[in-house]
């Protein structure tokens, strides 16, 4: 059979029009800088004729450059951006400049971090060892993750190791292993242990205190109970920073309990892990340096772009315990770890690149005072809160995120969730503020985070200003 001429077909020009390539995106992020100063946190909604046009089947033929850029700007344009300073939705980032350069550059390099890459391994260890001095955590070894999610599953696979040696080998067969976690823990804790393959009916969810915090009395029962039938305890998962409120588990009790049951303790922070940095908050993290591991989310509070969150182990060697093969298609030299055996991935990219370019070029000093202004933000709407005669604060904050509701003079109790639902609704179309509602015991409510060091304290009255006037129109329109 001959053969045919396929690969003879040139690459359209666009592909190497470099000088293009750097014209086109200096003008883009220009842009795009320039639409995070503005107040806006909502976007423009995509034109029909762009919608159209992500509806059609894949191109044969090469396209025209600059439309396809055009439409890609367009999108973003259109998307939710949580770089903007007033958005206080979910989780969000700060999206530092600097990380975008450093994602820029990591992509045209395109290492992979997964054999040994050279002098990114250096950098990728020396800014896992940087994360940690900042938190306060006493580094045996870590590495970065796509994300808390795997982080979270990195460490529960680790433990799962510790608790019950062999899994990886015999997988769990008639053993039973548990993981206990607060009511309030991430559902991320919950996939973790189904995708240890623990199942998810050995979760023990734990019972909360006032300030919304894991009962270690409820910890110590469970453990009691477990142990008493015959269960064996795989790991304590501690939230430092709940997704909902902000509140963070008593570390050093839990870590006791931990000690005395010698039971794994992982601390998953994934969004408020890097407060313990900072005076006003870090004495909530006192037993932080117990654990034996802890999630930490750089593309939440340490302000660069997704994906980039740590997994941080305090003693050197569960992560090859939980990961480590021997493989002869990717030899390395003994003494030299191949970063493969120390994580769930293989192809992973330089994603600490940014991270690094972000400490070294803002220090850690600016990010306790960034991180500092957060708080300070949410201590501000949580005061403005209290004050306001039809407003009602669901929690006291721990952190940076604020729960409160809208309760207009006349509405009869019954309807305040579904108007606050509404509200937020409303908000996230009125572009001024992005908010996202949640539910704090049983009641609907708005839920502010403050992550994003772009919001200013000047701005933080508009939340109830915005929250306010929508909401009394909302509710005069419903009478
Ligand atoms: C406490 C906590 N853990 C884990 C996660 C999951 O992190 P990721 O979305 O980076 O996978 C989140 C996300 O908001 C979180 O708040």
């Amino acid at each position: 059979m001959g053969r045919g001429r396929e690969h003879e077909r040139a690459a359209g020009p666009a592909l190497v029009d470099r000088e293009g390539i750097l014209r086109d995106l200096s003008r883009h992020l220009a842009a795009a800088w320039a639409s995070f100063d503005r107040p806006r946190s909502a976007e423009p909604e995509a034109d029909a004729e762009l919608i159209g046009r992500l509806g059609a089947g894949l191109p044969e033929e090469p396209g025209d450059a600059q439309a396809a850029l055009g439409d890609a700007v367009h999108v973003l344009d259109a998307s939710v951006s949580p770089s903007r300073p007033l958005f206080l939705a979910y989780v969000g980032s700060s999206g530092l400049e600097v990380g975008v350069l450093g994602s820029a550059l990591s992509a045209a390099y395109d290492a992979n971090l997964a054999t040994a890459a050279g002098a990114a391994d250096l950098v990728d260890r020396q800014a896992v060892r940087w994360v940690a001095q900042f938190v306060g955590f006493p580094l045996g070894e870590g590495t970065f993750t796509s994300g808390g999610q795997t982080s979270n599953l990195t460490a529960l696979l680790a433990a799962r190791e510790h608790a019950l040696p062999g899994a990886r080998e015999h997988g769990m067969a008639d053993r039973r292993g548990a993981v206990y976690c607060s009511d309030e823990a991430h559902h991320s804790v919950v996939r973790a242990v189904e995708a240890a393959g623990l199942g998810r009916r050995w979760v023990r969810r734990l019972a909360i205190d006032e300030q919304r915090r894991m009962r270690v009395d409820a910890l110590a029962e469970a453990l009691a109970r477990d142990r008493a039938d015959r269960v064996t305890p795989v790991a304590v998962v501690a939230t430092a920073g709940t997704t909902l409120t902000g509140a963070v588990d008593p570390l050093d009790a839990i870590a006791d309990v931990c000690a005395e049951q010698d039971v794994w303790l992982h601390v998953d922070g994934a969004y408020g892990l890097p407060a313990a940095a900072t005076a006003t908050a870090g004495r909530h993290f006192h037993g932080l340096e117990r654990a034996d591991s802890a999630t930490v989310d750089a593309h939440k509070w340490l302000g660069v772009q997704k994906s980039c969150s740590l997994i941080l182990m305090r003693r050197s060697g569960p992560l090859r315990a939980a990961f480590g093969h021997e493989e002869r298609y990717m030899l390395h030299e003994a003494d030299v770890a191949n970063p493969v055996d120390l994580t769930l991935e293989y192809t992973r990219p330089f994603r600490s690149l940014r991270l690094w370019l972000a400490l070294r070029v803002h220090g850690a000093a600016q990010f306790r005072t960034w991180i500092e202004r957060t708080l300070h933000n949410a201590a501000l709407l949580a005061d403005a809160v209290r004050e306001h005669p039809r407003f009602e604060l669901l929690h006291e904050p721990m952190l940076s995120t604020v729960c409160f509701r809208h309760v207009p003079a006349a509405m009869p109790a019954d309807r305040i969730d579904a108007h606050n639902e509404r509200l937020a609704h409303a908000m996230q179309r009125d572009g001024r503020i992005f908010l996202a509602p949640a539910v704090v015991d049983g009641q609907t409510c708005l839920r502010t985070c403050f992550v994003n060091y772009r919001t200013t304290p000047d701005a933080v009255p508009l939340v109830l200003d915005v929250a306010g006037e929508l909401g009394d129109a909302l509710s005069r329109d419903a009478r």
